[in-house]
This record gives C-alpha cells, sequence and structure tokens, in this order.
C-alpha cells in the first residue's frame, strides 16, 4: 500500500490540440561518431550498398523518428554544403573549427537524404548563417527542392538526383546567439539577415517552412529580449521559433534533477509569451510555433570531452553514458512538450546516435539501447492524436531550485481513430505513488496494459556488455471499475498506461 496518492481526470472534451507527429523528430550533426561510425561505416558487417549501418537504421526505425535535423549544431556555422555533394573522392576534407574535428565531406547533403529516407524520416535541414548569407541559403533551397532547368537544380541532376528532395522544413542558421558561434550576431544583425534569407529562400520554393534561431538557452543574458526582436524583424517570413535545452545532474541531487523539466515548462511559456507579445504589437493574425529543436540531458561527457585530441575523424565527443534518472528526466520532458502540443509542433532529441543519444555503436562492433531510448520510443510510437488537458491533484515537494514540484507528472494523449488512450506517467517519488483516474468521460473503458521503466539502482546504465540491464516490463493493470482506474505507479518510475476507449 502506498501513502502516495494522486488523482487525475481525463475527459474527451477537454482538448488541448492535435499532436503534430515531428514533436517526435531528432537531430543529426557532423558532431562525433553521429555520421562517421554512427550512422555510416562502410566496413561494418551490416552496411548496405551505401555504406550506412542496417543495425541503426533498424534502431531507428524502432524509436520511430519523422523527422531528423541535419547537419548541426553549431557544425553548421562554417560548413560549405557544396563540399558535401559530387563525386566522393573530389570532396575536399575541411577543418570543422565548431568541434575541432576533421570533416572528411563523404556523407553530405544527398546521402543523408538517401539514409533518412530508408531510415523513415523526413530531413529538417538547417543553412549557414554564421560563415554565410543569403545567396548560400538560397543555392541550398534550389539544389535540393528546384525540379530542374536551373544551375543549382541541374547540378542536383548531374549528380544523379533526378528528383526533387522536396524538404520542407528549413532552419536558419543555429544558436545564432551564443558567443561560441562561428559567425556569432547580435538580435538586430541575426533578425535582418533571417528575415532576408528566409524572404528569398520562400521564393525559391514557397512550400517551405521556415525556424528561425530562438535563444540557445533559457539561462542566456539576451533571453527574451533575442526572441523578441528576431521576431520583430523577421516575424512575416518566418514560421516557427527555436528552444534548446539540456539538463544534468552535475551536483548529484536527484530530486532536483527530475524537477528541471519545470524549467523546461517555464521556458516554453515565456517563449509563447514573447511570440504572442510581437503578434500583438504587429496587428497581425499568424501564429509563431515553436521547434524545440534541442532537447536532452547532456552532461556525462562533459570531462572526458577535454582529453579529446582535436582533428580526428569521428572522434568520440558527447558520448554521454545514460543513466536510469536520465530516463525519468527525459519522459518528463516528453510530457512536457505533449502539454505544450498546440505551441510546439516540431521537437528533435539531440542527438540520435552515439553524440547525447539513445543509441549508441561501437565503430564495426555492435550497436545497442541506451536507458532514454525507451521513453522515446514508448511516447514516438504510441503517443498520437489529441492531447487532453487533465487536472492532476498530487502531492508535491520543494528542490534546490524548484517549488511545488509535483510527485506525478502525466499527460494523455488519445487516438480517437485507433479508439485508445494512452497515459505518459513518471513518479518522481521514492516510493509508489497510487493513482486513480476518473475516466467517467469515456464510459467504455477498458485497461489494457501498463508498461513501466525503472531499477532499484538510479545509476544503472545499458551498456555494451550489459545492454538489457535497464529494459521496460510489463505489470499487471486492474479493470476500470464505475469509471475509475486505479493503478500503482512504482518508486521513480517511466510508466505507460494504455486503455482502450
Ligand atoms: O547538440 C550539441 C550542440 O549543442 C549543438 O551543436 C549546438 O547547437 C548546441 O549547443
Amino acid at each position: 500500500m502506498s501513502n502516495l496518492k494522486a488523482r487525475m481526470t481525463i475527459d474527451p472534451a477537454y482538448r488541448l490540440a492535435e499532436t503534430d507527429p515531428r514533436i517526435y523528430g531528432s537531430f543529426i550533426e557532423h558532431l562525433g561518431r553521429a555520421v562517421y561510425g554512427g550512422i555510416y561505416d562502410p566496413s561494418h558487417p551490416t552496411a548496405d550498398e551505401d555504406g550506412f549501418r542496417q543495425d541503426v537504421i533498424d534502431l531507428v526505425k524502432e524509436l520511430n523518428v519523422p523527422i531528423v535535423r541535419y547537419p548541426g549544431g553549431n557544425f553548421v556555422s562554417g560548413y560549405r554544403w557544396e563540399d558535401g555533394v559530387g563525386p566522393v573522392e573530389q570532396r575536399p576534407v575541411q577543418l570543422d573549427l565548431a568541434w575541432r574535428s576533421l570533416e572528411p565531406n563523404r556523407v553530405g547533403l544527398n546521402e543523408f537524404a538517401r539514409w533518412a529516407k530508408k531510415a523513415n524520416s523526413q530531413v529538417m535541414m538547417a543553412v549557414n548563417l554564421g560563415t554565410r548569407g543569403i545567396e548560400e541559403a538560397k543555392q541550398i533551397v534550389e539544389y535540393c527542392n528546384h525540379p530542374g532547368g536551373s544551375y543549382w537544380s541541374d547540378l542536383r541532376r548531374k549528380h544523379g538526383i533526378e528528383q526533387p528532395h522536396g524538404i520542407r522544413v528549413w532552419c536558419l542558421g543555429n544558436e545564432m546567439d551564443g558567443p561560441w558561434q562561428i559567425g556569432h550576431k547580435t538580435a538586430d544583425e541575426y533578425g535582418r539577415l533571417a528575415q532576408e534569407a528566409a524572404k528569398v529562400m520562400k521564393w525559391v520554393d514557397p512550400s517551405i517552412e521556415l525556424v528561425a534561431c530562438g535563444s540557445s538557452g533559457s539561462k542566456m543574458a539576451t533571453f527574451p529580449d533575442w526572441e523578441r526582436i528576431v521576431l520583430e524583424h523577421a516575424y512575416d517570413e518566418v514560421d516557427y521559433l527555436s528552444l534548446h535545452t539540456y539538463y544534468g545532474n552535475r551536483d548529484g541531487d536527484l530530486a532536483n534533477f527530475l524537477a528541471c523539466s519545470l524549467d523546461m515548462d517555464a521556458f516554453i511559456r515565456a517563449v509563447v509569451a514573447t511570440c504572442d507579445f510581437v503578434r500583438a504589437k504587429k496587428r497581425s493574425n499568424k501564429t509563431i510555433y515553436l521547434s524545440f529543436d534541442e532537447w536532452n540531458v547532456w552532461f556525462h561527457s562533459n570531462e572526458a570531452d577535454k582529453q579529446v585530441e582535436p582533428w580526428q575523424v569521428g572522434p568520440p565527443l558527447l558520448e554521454d553514458v545514460y543513466t536510469m534518472e536520465d530516463a525519468l528526466v527525459v519522459g518528463c520532458m516528453l510530457i512536457t512538450l505533449l502539454k505544450h502540443a498546440d505551441r510546439v509542433r516540431i521537437a528533435c532529441l539531440a542527438q540520435l546516435v552515439n553524440v547525447i543519444a539513445p543509441i549508441m555503436t561501437e565503430n564495426g562492433g555492435p550497436s545497442w539501447r541506451q536507458t532514454i531510448f525507451y521513453p522515446f520510443a514508448h511516447a514516438s510510437n504510441l503517443a498520437h492524436g489529441v492531447v487532453l488537458y487533465a487536472p492532476v491533484e498530487s502531492p508535491k515537494y520543494d528542490s534546490k531550485d524548484f517549488t511545488d514540484v509535483p510527485y506525478l507528472e502525466a499527460v494523455p494523449v488519445w487516438n480517437e481513430a485507433a479508439g485508445e488512450m494512452v497515459l505518459l506517467a513518471v513518479n518522481r517519488a521514492e516510493e509508489p505513488l497510487a493513482l486513480d483516474v476518473d475516466l467517467r468521460g469515456f464510459p467504455n473503458a477498458r485497461s489494457e496494459e501498463h508498461i513501466v521503466l525503472t531499477h532499484p539502482n538510479m545509476k544503472a546504465v545499458n551498456t555494451k556488455e550489459r545492454p538489457n540491464e535497464v529494459v521496460p516490463q510489463k505489470r499487471s493493470i486492474g479493470a476500470v471499475d464505475a469509471g475509475r482506474l486505479a493503478v500503482e505507479l512504482p518508486a521513480l518510475s517511466w510508466n505507460v498506461i494504455r486503455i482502450r476507449v
């Protein structure tokens, strides 16, 4: 019997928004072993005819990622995309100053588009607005999306790609507010450039959607003026504003770490408010949506990265090995994104393979699922449809940086067509939580399945040697009785409760 009790009411009348499948996007940057040794390893036993690891493609498909941001990240701000197209043997090897690595350009945008198709995904392409500008942005859209009969589109055809890639979502640079960025800009400088680049890119292909850079984090001194100023310039030309955030349990304070999704929630609310402030100021009818195109836990590898030798191809950078507690935080972040599905249309777990990633590989060896793979895979495979507002009554706690942290973090997603409701829930408490779900709004509700991810040791990880140390388990679930479902959420657990409705 649990002493902690929480209640929630799930009713079909309280519709928040339809989920956009792209909320389950991810990210592959030319960074560390994401591309070289991750998705691409021609000498690997599972490599296909294009040099892509089939075992990795299979895991990406299992993760169900509808869109993948590419090629960066900080990398894109010094990247010449032309170096990565045409005959491979003629491509230059370049110094990548963002990550102090060697970029051999063996994989470029055409190869990546091919990989994405194999992985059942779309490409979300970033253009370089660090060292480059309007002209190159125009040229890459023409190369990728124009059917033919112009210099850049015919060059693509000459490179063997007859049909346009039809890339729909484009990022206008990356983290341009950050002093670490190649070609870092003030908000006014970036806002004007983003506006003009956007205008011209849409002249080439009016069907594209554009993401302007928001702040690289809510702790930046320029946040949220950055958002306001950028949108004052580019409001009419862009469709989304980006958000990035990473968390880490640096001081070993689990209760505080588990609460960090409250910071993500506040960040989203502040960006929505800023977008809507500019909307009001401009007397505009247009809504700017959010692209949370970098989010994750990132801190484990920080020290190790300082020891990595520069100027290698595919060095082992940002190789965080994720714990059970990290999986809980990723679960809380997923729930937070879904609770803002009315404004967050795109989100990218950063990243996908080897670099702060749910999928790890050994060069020439096996691949495996990190702990964070599971909450993401559950949500991306099961939580589609209408996100419902569901009032939660939960006991709360205070931590170092947060007050009133609910032990229960939860969101219901109703797939009307499939007749299924999925309740995603995290129990932040170190003891079981008795959850009472009021389902009277769904007269025929029937409990189906309860999947749990937890472990007696919050520092448990999956490794090459022990890839199944942290894996989801099924638990028995009681019946819905008089419109109520009683479920026990184990201490410190991620839960997927499936209900037929
Ligand atoms: O995802 C890793 C890095 O984090 C990205 O390159 C950059 O955009 C962010 O700072």
